[in-house]
């Protein structure tokens, strides 16, 4: 039995689909434990692409279980949605391969309305979220306001329950002169829904221990990244829920002891969607890759902003997570580069620090500190075995190893699953 947790080390789309893709081959099941359809993982396998957003990754394995924990915010909506994309791709889902945790909360039509409407509130302080309703459903979560999916296999509760949240939220959206949620309609979609999740929920909790006791493998997929997180993240500039290690056991129900293993996925440079600080935001890099046609989000569609690597974040990420090892991804990306920085340290005003400040004023605030690297020159994405990659690239990593404390495992030098190599 070996349990494993994959957590992002920066601020998400690090390539945490396709490490996990590539480590499901050796686990039985597969959990997500936090967030909700706001992230998109994009895994290519056998040519074709598929884009994954409330589903885990092992989805695209023959006899792999998927779970949705508890953790999660789930929206039956995008996940009717997607569970049609993906089928018409020819993966077969049904509660043989999908199970969905009874006490995940829903993400519902009004909460859509209310993150645009809180979004547009917020004027030039947006957090630019992905619009999906994530945070008003924690919010709703945490105020003990929220509906729970085990709703959804007893109908006219969920009808009554959810009659009583649209009447409370369309009066708040009739004072912001927001478009208001009709009701009709959405009762019927979402009970439509329902009956077609019901089969899928379960409690998931129960089913993880038994798996757990069988001797079976666990697979946590994170979601987002260490910088989102809640708590640890660039606050407010955050998603709503802990997307850090600890998150994959509350989010799951299965207990920290019965971990065995934490792997940090970064990208060899850095990237950030949405607002907010970022030490090494660099244009050039961003035009580089987005002339390479790379770094468009999966979930928006957003150009993400770009810059170099930066150890400070990954190493406080390493060591917040308890990393005991990282995958790197994208090092291809770094290709055609004269020279490649990293950031080993920021200055805040005329201090040298090593860990990020707490506020995002400060972090704002800081000045990289950087050290030059002489890049490969060299085309990476034919690299099938680690030995072979250019000293160069391999002088890369070992400094970064370094730098943040914990080795490299996996490295990533293109999307497919054959481009990822053993360290
Ligand atoms: P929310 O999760 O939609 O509330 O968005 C909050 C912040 O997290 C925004 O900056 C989003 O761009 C960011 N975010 C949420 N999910 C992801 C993801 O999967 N990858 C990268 N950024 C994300």
């Amino acid at each position: 039995m070996s349990n494993t947790i994959v957590v992002g080390a920066q601020w998400g789309d690090e390539g945490k689909g396709k490490i996990v893709d590539y480590l499901t081959e050796k686990t039985d099941v597969v959990v997500r434990a936090a967030g909700g359809n706001n992230a998109g993982h994009t895994v290519i396998s056998g040519g074709q692409k598929y884009v994954l957003h409330l589903i885990p990754s092992g989805i695209l394995w023959k006899d792999k279980m998927c779970v949705i924990g508890n953790g999660v915010v789930m929206d039956p909506l995008g996940l009717l949605e997607e569970i049609a994309k993906l089928r018409g791709q020819g993966v077969s889902i049904t509660p043989e391969n999908l199970l969905i945790s009874e006490t995940a909360h829903l993400v519902m039509p009004y909460h859509k309305g209310l993150d645009k409407a809180r979004e547009a509130k917020r004027g030039d302080k947006k957090i630019g979220t992905t619009g999906r309703g994530i945070g008003p459903a924690y919010a709703d979560k945490v105020e003990r306001d929220g509906l729970r999916t085990i709703l959804m296999t007893q109908p006219e509760v969920l009808e009554e329950e959810l009659r009583d949240r649209l009447a409370r939220h369309n009066a708040t959206f009739a004072e912001l002169g927001v478009d208001l949620v009709p009701v009709e309609e959405t009762v019927k979609t979402v009970l439509e829904a329902a009956k077609a999740l019901a089969p899928h929920i379960t409690n998931t909790t129960v089913y993880l221990h038994e798996a757990i006791k069988a001797g079976k493998n666990l697979l946590f997929e994170g979601a987002q990244g260490t910088y989102l997180d809640i708590d640890h993240g660039t606050y407010p500039f955050v998603t709503s829920s802990n997307t850090t290690a600890g998150g994959a056991c509350t989010g799951s129900g299965v207990p920290p002891r019965m971990i065995d293993k934490v792997v940090a996925v970064g990208k060899a440079y850095t990237t950030r969607v949405g607002s907010g600080p970022f030490v090494t935001e660099n244009e050039e890099i961003g035009d580089m890759l987005h002339n390479m046609g790379r770094e468009f989000g999966a979930t928006t569609g957003r150009a993400r902003r770009c810059g170099w690597l930066d150890a400070v974040l990954v190493r406080y990420a390493v060591m917040l997570n308890g990393a005991d090892e990282l995958a790197i991804t994208n090092l291809d990306g770094l290709d055609g580069l004269e020279t490649i920085q990293i950031c080993t340290a920021y200055k805040l005003r005329g201090k040298t620090i090593h860990y990020p400040p707490s506020t995002a004023a400060d972090l704002a605030a800081c000045e990289p500190v950087y050290e030059t690297h002489q890049g490969w020159k060299q085309d990476l994405s034919g690299i099938t075995n680690f030995a072979d990659l250019p000293d160069l690239a391999k002088a890369y990593l070992k400094r970064l190893e370094e730098l943040v404390g914990a080795k490299v495992g996996l490295l990533g030098v293109g999307p497919a699953r054959e481009q990822t190599l053993v360290a």
